[in-house]
């Protein structure tokens, strides 16, 4: 495995390798939702690159950045373990030493999809933190150069705004997104689980159990917001909708797939989760 911590090093071990490169962008603090991704990487290409970077502009005020987990020696251990059983494969990692590594001389460009998509959902509560991704995200792209990108399904809003930039910019990318993993119990893996504490962490199961109850539900006469009174009345409801799962848009007869997206604050940690029907 090799490790890269700036932006030059980068782009001159790029410019070397003839290889077709498989991208995983990671904020690190890896866990096994992250994992199946590099794994899956690692299969489909002969050289992956992970960037591990926390950007600080996808994080409104107020906002987690400073207390975001920074585990980087423990990040690399776990991604070399892995990379020993993909032995003929190549494993990069891009984890800027300086967040100036990313955001140089006074850099004023941002990327944003301007659609219903980067103003629904979890755009309500965090207005700029699509641009965010996606200003930092193509700016990846643009550095590794993959032929493949891989993003969790758990992120569903900002998977199908990555989606809708790759095709926009007719980006020579393939995004491949991949199924959540979750706890035994349901809970979908995400860094922040760890803010919760032993309490916490049982309430957090409302938002998987909500979200399960409703695709059991789920028929063509579904009265979708007599089940939102029933099951979001408690206090930490941010968000439950259904929207189309090709684009997130109102869900109409003809839809084959739709998707149930939630966001449910436990204390001071705010989770998100989805499901497909
Ligand atoms: O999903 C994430 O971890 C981040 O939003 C990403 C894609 C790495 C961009 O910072």
């Amino acid at each position: 495995m090799k490790v890269i911590d700036n932006k030059e090093s980068l782009q001159k071990w790029r410019a070397s390798s003839a290889d077709e490169v498989g991208f995983v962008p990671t904020m690190g603090n890896l866990h096994r939702g992250h994992l199946s991704l590099v794994e899956r990487s690692m299969s489909d290409n002969d050289t992956t690159v992970v960037s591990i970077f926390i950007n600080p502009t996808q994080f409104g005020p107020g906002e987690d950045y400073g207390s975001y987990p920074r585990t980087l020696e423990r990040d690399l251990q776990i991604l070399d373990e892995l990379a020993a059983n993909f032995k003929d494969k190549h494993l990069v990692v891009f984890a800027p030493r300086t967040n100036e590594e990313i955001y140089e001389n006074d850099f004023q460009t941002k990327v944003v999809v301007n659609s219903h998509l980067t103003k629904i959902l979890c755009a309500k509560t965090r207005p700029s933190h699509f641009e965010g991704v996606t200003t930092v995200v193509s700016l990846l792209f643009n550095l590794v150069s993959p032929k493949r990108a891989y993003f969790g399904k758990k992120d569903y809003q900002q998977l199908k705004t990555i989606e809708r930039m790759v095709s926009d910019l007719e980006l020579p990318i393939e995004i491949v997104g991949m199924e959540i993993i979750r706890e035994e119990d349901g809970l979908a893996l995400s860094s922040r689980n760890q803010y919760l504490s032993e309490g916490q962490r049982a309430q957090a199961l409302e938002l998987r159990n909500t979200l399960v109850e409703l695709k059991r539900n789920y028929s063509s006469d579904f009265d979708f917001e007599s089940f939102k009174f029933r099951y979001c009345g408690q206090p930490g409801w941010e968000y439950l909708e259904i929207y189309s799962a090709s684009e997130l848009l109102p869900v109409t007869a003809s839809d084959s797939k739709i998707v149930a997206l939630g966001a449910l604050k436990v204390g001071k940690t705010r989770l998100i989760d989805n499901i497909e029907i």
